[in-house]
């Protein structure tokens, strides 16, 4: 898992793009079924979990922590849980590679449980800010014995002896905090409440109450929800299938859209209302994306989709949409690109502590490859032509993201994309790389 080496990779003009396919599982859920079955009394099976670089972190953090957790097949994975507290102290750093999501919330699971345990992960999330995880924290009663400048990893957090249940409003919009925060308070007495002013992805407390914990959550205003967590429950084991994941289903869809003559069929896609931000928005601009088959499946919402291409206008994209596709603003900038009039992305404050400042790696990568872009206070405005010339190198910043949405770029510009670095891609989407091949993007 080591990424020493930077493997460059570039993208061509393809010819259509055609076929069926499932992306991998989702990220959040994945890492999210590892800790919650790792918190649970007994065995979990898990089917479908990404087996990307970030999950499998997770999974070996589990078990340092003293988890059974065990591959069975492809997806196919066995948790043999602790119960709530019951985490042991490990005996090495646990190492989160490039993952923020892994590491802030293990961090929130370690929080209510009285070991300590040290947090470390590449030099991308150690640039990354963990203040907003030791904050919260703090008030359940965990504290940080050491760390780096201001609140970065290397982290050594101690976990409550006595943990307090908490009423906590996340300053901003981040399940990764909402999360952590639920994760810890599991483990202390009486009723937890986190009040988000925006709501974000509720995995959590889906998850949460799949596995039989009481939560109960209420609308906060507009937009916002009050999510109040009954303390201390017996985590039962429940069987867990991951759905498909619609940020990574994204490079694909955006690759269909604007790639001429193109049909691509993206099956069981989670189509959580908190998640599908880009498709909206696509639809917004023109696209043809079709939902085939609308489905539930394991507490959450699929569908197929299919996507053609149509000629793209630009749009306004509403700051209130962020938390609903945070991920998905390097690829929606590139389908920007190649719309016809100005798209303007409001709100994008948290792309700056991304992977990478995303905001500056989506305007440098454009700029190289001749597109017009500003960037306006925390608003990204992109000027599309209906045409990207292409024809540049992308510093990608160990950001899989950046990369992958850059290859999709290069599949309709006119002369190739290159990227500095994909080796990041297998983050969170193992097989990109084939599975576009196999659509027919050339990539090479
Ligand atoms: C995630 C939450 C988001 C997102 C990340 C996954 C999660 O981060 O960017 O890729 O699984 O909770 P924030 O919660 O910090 O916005």
């Amino acid at each position: 898992m080591s990424h020493a080496a930077p493997s460059p990779l570039s993208a061509r003009r393809s010819g259509p793009l055609n076929g069926r396919l499932r992306v991998p599982g989702d990220k959040s859920i994945s890492h999210r079924a590892l800790i919650l079955g790792a918190l649970a009394v007994g065995e979990t099976r898990i089917s479908g979990l990404l087996e990307g670089e970030d999950v499998i972190n997770t999974g070996k953090a589990m078990r340092a922590l003293g988890a059974g957790v065990e591959r069975t097949g492809e997806g196919e994975w066995r948790v043999c849980g602790v119960g709530v507290g019951g985490f042991r102290e490990p005996a090495a750093v646990l190492d989160f590679g490039n993952s923020g999501t892994g590491c802030r919330l293990v961090m929130g699971a370690v929080a209510g449980c009285p070991v300590t345990a040290t947090f470390d992960g590449d030099a991308s999330l150690r640039k990354r800010p963990m203040r907003r995880i030791l904050d919260p924290v703090a008030l359940i009663g965990a504290q940080a014995v050491s760390m780096t400048d201001g609140g970065r990893l290397p982290i050594t957090l101690a976990g409550a002896r006595d943990p307090i249940p908490v009423v906590y409003r996340t300053p901003v919009p981040s399940a990764q905090i909402k999360s952590a925060v639920l994760l810890a308070a599991l483990a202390a007495p009486g009723r937890s409440v986190v009040v988000e002013a925006e709501a974000s992805r509720d995995h959590t407390e889906r998850l949460l109450v799949h596995f039989g914990a009481e939560v109960t959550v209420e609308a906060e205003g507009a937009a916002g929800r009050r999510i109040t967590l009954q303390g201390e429950p017996e985590l039962a084991p429940a069987a867990v299938a991951v759905p498909a994941d619609p940020s990574s289903a994204a490079f694909p869809m955006v690759a269909a859209a604007i790639v001429p003559g193109s049909e691509v069929i993206l099956t069981a896609v989670m189509t959580n209302p908190l998640r599908t931000g880009l498709i909206a928005t696509l639809r917004e601009m023109g696209a043809d994306i079709e939902a085939l088959d609308r489905r539930s499946a394991g507490g959450e919402e699929l569908a197929d989709f299919r996507v053609r291409p149509r000629p793209l206008r630009g749009v306004d994209v509403p700051a209130a949409r962020a938390p609903s596709m945070i991920d998905e603003y390097p690829v929606l900038a590139v389908a920007a690109s190649f719309a016809e009039g100005t798209t303007v992305m409001r709100g994008l404050k948290e792309l700056r502590v991304k992977e990478s400042d995303r905001l500056a790696a989506i305007a440098a990568g454009l700029r190289a490859n001749g597109v017009e872009v500003e960037i306006d206070g925390d608003d990204l405005v992109v000027h599309g032509k209906g045409r990207a010339p292409g024809g540049g190198t992308v510093a990608t910043h160990m950001d899989h993201r950046i990369a992958m949405a850059f290859l999709v770029m290069g599949l309709a510009s006119e002369q190739p994309v290159t990227v500095d670095d994909m080796s990041f891609i297998a983050t969170s989407f193992p097989g990109f790389v084939p599975i576009m091949r196999g659509l027919k993007a050339d990539l090479s």
